[in-house]
């Protein structure tokens, strides 16, 4: 038995049961959350606090969302009014979070590795939701959680991450868990765009989208991440579109099943079109932000409960 985890800092590392412990959970939210029938005394008494040193809508919204759903206190610090604006370092805000004996820690930051050097410091269960360029392990578990549901499993599947690989901490997380769980993972884009040396990651990597995507199950859609690029590496957002944006075209290759995914944001019109976006009947980009509510939900329940914390 893989032993319960105290922090969720990142995918890497992670066994599949321990990610399947998560998805499952996650699976008998999804229906109470559409019935309203949430056990909202699962996490009475318990504090989560937000605190999101980057921009966010929708990782920051679910995980409040599902820590009030489960009864929990739930407190949005505010970075853009708290003392870190005052000058006071990371180290300095965990130590007085840790005064005020707060259970679970929601850490976005944009310094790769800053969710783990706060687990070190706090009492609080710390779970990364986004750091740098380094992983995102709750987006990976609901786009996990959405594929199982739509296609039955994870294993022997083929999966597609197009784009902005390079700058992807979505990505990342993505290659650990599919990687773990018996899926294939390829990864197309330009080739300033896709991280030396990638293949070490276990992937296998394309710079053409028609071959990229032959055949596949899923194709996940990445966000072109202008603000993490520090010098121009796509010669503009119409010539990006022309040949890295999915179109119905480019997705005619995929298997006639095949999901269409995208974390959000959207740039729509530079990594995908409104049509494929937008399709009912292909994209389950809706559908993911969904899973995500009863996946962070899992991961809060999962972590308060396992001990470590109490
Ligand atoms: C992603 C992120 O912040 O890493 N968004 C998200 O959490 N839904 C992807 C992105 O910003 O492009």
């Amino acid at each position: 038995m893989a032993p319960p985890q105290k922090h969720l800092l990142a995918i890497e590392g992670m066994y599949p049961p321990q990610i399947a412990a998560y998805l499952d959970l996650a699976e008998s939210f999804v229906l109470l959350n559409r019935t309203g029938k949430t056990p909202r005394d699962r996490l009475r008494g318990r504090t989560l606090i937000n605190m999101f040193f980057e921009d966010s809508t929708r990782t920051r919204v679910s995980f409040e969302l599902a820590g009030k759903r489960l009864g929990a206190d739930v407190i949005n610090m505010s970075v853009a009014t708290s003392s870190v604006n005052k000058g006071e370092t990371l180290l300095d805000t965990a130590a007085t979070l840790n005064a005020m004996n707060c259970d679970l820690l929601v850490i976005r930051h944009a310094s790769s590795g800053a969710p783990a050097l706060l687990a070190q410091k706090v009492e609080a269960a710390v779970i990364n939701a986004g750091d740098g360029t380094h992983e995102h392990p709750t987006q990976a578990l609901l786009d996990a959680l959405t594929i199982r549901r739509r296609l039955g499993g994870l294993q022997g599947l083929t999966v597609a991450i197009c784009g902005d690989v390079l700058h992807s901490r979505v990505a990342r997380s993505n290659i650990f868990l599919l990687s773990a769980m018996g899926s294939r993972v390829r990864v197309v884009g330009p080739p300033t765009l896709i991280p030396p040396a990638a293949e070490r990651l276990g992937v296998e990597v394309f710079h053409d989208m028609a071959a990229g995507l032959d055949g596949v199950d899923v194709v996940m859609m990445l966000r072109l991440q202008q603000e993490r690029m520090t010098r121009g590496l796509v010669p503009s957002a119409r010539e990006y579109f022309r040949f890295y944006g999915l179109d119905e075209a480019k997705l005619a290759h995929a298997a006639p099943h095949a999901l269409v995914m995208h974390p959000g944001p959207m740039n729509r019109g530079v990594e995908i079109a409104s049509t494929v976006a937008d399709d009912p009947l292909r994209s389950v980009i809706r559908e993911q932000v969904e899973m995500g509510v009863a996946v962070r939900m899992a991961v809060l329940d999962l972590l308060s409960t396992s001990g470590a914390n109490q």
